[in-house]
């Protein structure tokens, strides 16, 4: 799609347009939207469908606000397929009905190399060849989403649509709008083709949909099954702009309408399946372009695929199974089709990642900071080649969402690295045994009552004593994200805590390492070893001691923010709530927890001990964040945007401060130095024109005044 000099011309190209502030006379501004146009599209191309970004997110965010500026001052130099319009303002999807240009069929399955075998012989029958005729084919994974056609004419992205029933899909042209990989515009013409239909799969990274369901955890929302339903759901959402939320990708796997401007037939300009797909690639296409092989024949296509049942797991999409194409388009013209699939492909499945099982029980888990987790345990059943016996419940809205009952038979998905999860309860299976999940109302382990604030999903125990919540804040301490003790693992801690070594954070900085080595499995060397971590450990700069606190709320991030701002970690005992909240990014009730901790003796009391035994609390002048120059603008003013910017994001706005010296800050008090208002401000301002002593700004003087 580009050449190489394209690369660099873009590129510079977008470096000079990030300079330009006033927005020109009509003649320049038509040159410099479309100069906009040619580079966001190609960072756009880069970023989502090459994975490989060559600005940053804050470079292209500029490039797209200028573009923004730009439209805003000639309106009528906003073109329907630029940039900035994927996400259309107002319309809303009413999903009609629509034909598709040629029906979109379903895949034969084959699950073993007989199946390929047959598939094989089959292929050479149809298409008159001999038999020791050996037939290319093209091997690509089988995405795991929902399915999309996507027509475009004259190069312009005209309409999209779901698979519906095959024949009729359901039209989703804004939703697909608003997905980056999909290019609103893509030049078929230089190839003859007037009008075309693509075939895809709309899928969602593994990652982000773990992340999502993270998020919606935390917020109590029901969780999304599976990365597949996710994406397949979120093609169908009525909004665009929730839809563009989702992180939705999409691949393009095939070409199944190519016409000229009499809608003559003209996919006879290629040969093979795979340039229609490198054709594509070079549009600026999603296309499985490091995934797909060409194969010489059936016995590689064997090969590649078993390297893929390995490869699987760590591949950042669902996939499940690979479909085998026949490469030469004039054999597959040949093979023809059923009514079901056509005859010149196959998908091989993968090893199934859904069984059934039995709930047998279910045990509560207690977490670090008093979390109780249901976990239900399982009769054992192979998934996707792990043997699964139990699965985390999350909390108790789930169980009642789902009816979980004790004894139910219920469907198990174990997707990729997702971790297993109940699908659902089978209800058709009940025979009137099963009984209801009684949540506990005392823990488990202490039978201190559980407490459940309003906010939150999980029931807790309060007891900061609880045992197993001792035992968890230990493992937690030393792990990879706390104090990141070399193999000190979960299985040290609790044996050493069921031998009365360790009754609490400190104990773990005064371990006999002669009686360790005496232990059955250790000997001198591992306990030394063991030793010689444990004491780096006791160098770890203070936001490693801080986050493995276990300080509910208190992440890494935070602990680093707060790290920033002090020089000794008992310094925390004397700050009051502003004070923290002062500090960017961080809420009144991660500091209420902050300030409960450090008003705890017990816990001065641990944190000397700990500092006794060598274990550092004092910041460290290499771990504080760099200096700003002394005549920077805003230097030693706090700041604080509110209302809606125009011409930036809040996030960019608050770097752009941070960078001139200001420290952002989240709540209007008589600290603040400088409110900057956008548009629709609402209590803050009022409040900061109240106390009087606050410098108001609008987003333009705030600009002016750093510039
Ligand atoms: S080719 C004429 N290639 O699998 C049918 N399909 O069972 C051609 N799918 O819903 C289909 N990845 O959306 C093809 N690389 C790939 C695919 C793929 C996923 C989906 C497709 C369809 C289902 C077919």
């Amino acid at each position: 799609m580009y050449k190489k000099e394209d690369h660099r011309s873009l590129f510079e190209l977008s470096k000079k347009l990030l300079k330009e502030e006033a927005i020109p006379e009509k003649a320049e501004a038509i040159k410099e939207v479309a100069n906009l146009h040619k580079v966001i599209v190609y960072h756009e191309w880069k970023y989502y469908v090459q994975d490989d970004p060559v600005i940053s997110d804050f470079e292209y965010d500029h490039l797209y606000k200028r573009l923004e500026a730009l439209e805003k001052a000639y309106p009528d130099l906003i073109g329907p397929n630029s940039p900035t319009q994927r996400v259309s303002n107002d319309l809303t999807e009413t999903f009609a009905s629509v034909e598709h240009l040629v029906p979109m069929l379903s895949l034969a399955n084959s699950y073993n190399e007989e199946d390929l075998n047959d598939f094989d012989t089959q292929i050479r029958k149809l298409a008159l060849l001999d038999e020791d005729t050996a037939i290319e084919y093209c091997v690509e994974p089988k995405f795991d989403g929902g399915s999309i056609a996507l027509v475009y004419e004259r190069d312009v992205l005209v309409r999209a649509a779901t698979r519906g029933n095959g024949t009729l899909g359901e039209e989703m042209t804004n939703n697909a709008r608003v997905m980056k990989s999909i290019p609103l515009e893509a030049d078929f013409s230089s190839k003859g083709i007037h009008k075309v239909e693509l075939r895809g799969e709309v899928v969602i990274r593994k990652d982000i949909f773990e992340k999502m369901n993270a998020a919606r955890a935390e917020q109590g929302l029901t969780l999304f099954a599976n990365p597949r339903n996710t994406a397949s759901g979120g093609l169908r959402m009525k909004d665009p702009k929730e839809v563009a939320k989702r992180g939705l990708e999409a691949f393009i796997y095939q070409m199944s309408y190519v016409a000229d401007e009499a809608e003559n037939d003209k996919m006879d300009i290629f040969k093979y399946h795979n340039d229609t797909i490198e054709l594509l690639g070079k549009l600026g296409f999603k296309i499985p372009i490091k995934e797909k092989k060409v194969c010489k024949d059936i016995k590689e296509v064997h090969e590649f695929i078993q390297k893929w049942q390995g490869l699987r797991e760590d591949y950042p999409y669902e996939i499940d199974g690979m479909v085998v194409k026949v490469n030469d388009l004039a054999i597959q013209e040949k093979c023809g089709y059923t009514s079901h699939h056509p005859r010149w492909a196959i998908a091989f499945k993968f090893k199934a990642k859904q069984a059934t099982s039995k709930l047998l029980n279910v045990e509560y888990q207690i977490g670090k900071i008093g979390s109780v987790t249901p976990v239900a345990k399982l009769e054992p059943v192979q998934l996707a080649g792990v043997t699964v016996s139990s699965v985390s419940l999350h909390n108790e809205d789930f169980i009642k969402s789902k009816d979980i009952r004790i004894g139910d038979t219920v469907l198990v998905e174990r997707a990729g690295d997702v971790i297993p999860y109940i699908v659902k309860p089978m209800d058709d299976l009940r025979d009137g045994s099963e009984t209801a999940i009684v949540f506990p109302r005392q823990c488990p382990v202490c039978s201190t009552p559980l407490e459940r604030a309003e906010s939150e999903a999980a029931w807790r125990c309060v007891n900061y004593n609880c045992e197993a919540q001792v035992l968890q804040r230990m493992i937690f301490h030393v792990s990879k994200d706390a104090m990141d003790i070399d193999g000190f693992g979960k299985s040290y801690i609790e044996r050493f805590y069921e031998l009365g070594w360790l009754k609490n954070l400190a104990d773990i900085y005064q371990l006999d390492y002669e009686k360790i080595a005496a232990l059955e499995g250790f000997g001198k060397k591992s306990a030394a070893n063991l030793e010689k971590a444990i004491n780096k450990a006791k160098n770890n700069p203070v936001y490693r001691l801080l986050h493995s606190l276990s300080i509910h709320h208190l992440g890494k991030k935070v602990s680093k923010l707060i790290a920033a701002e002090i020089d000794h970690v008992l310094d925390l005992q004397y700050k009051t709530l502003d004070n923290f909240t002062e500090i960017k990014d961080i809420g009144p009730v991660v500091a209420e927890n902050i300030i409960a901790y450090f008003s705890n003796p017990d816990n001065i009391a641990l944190l000397k001990e700990m500092e006794g035994l060598g274990v550092n609390l004092r910041q460290t002048e290499k771990d504080r964040p760099k200096a700003i120059s002394a005549d920077a603008p805003l230097i030693g003013k706090t700041i604080l945007f509110t209302g809606t910017l125009q011409q930036m994001g809040r996030k960019e706005a608050q770097s752009l401060a941070e960078a001139n010296g200001a420290k952002n800050i989240s709540a209007v008090s008589s600290n603040l130095n400088i409110l900057v208002v956008g548009e629709k401000a609402g209590s803050k301002l009022k409040k900061a024109q109240a106390l009087g002593t606050v410098q108001i700004l609008s987003e333009q003087e705030f600009l002016d005044l750093i510039r």
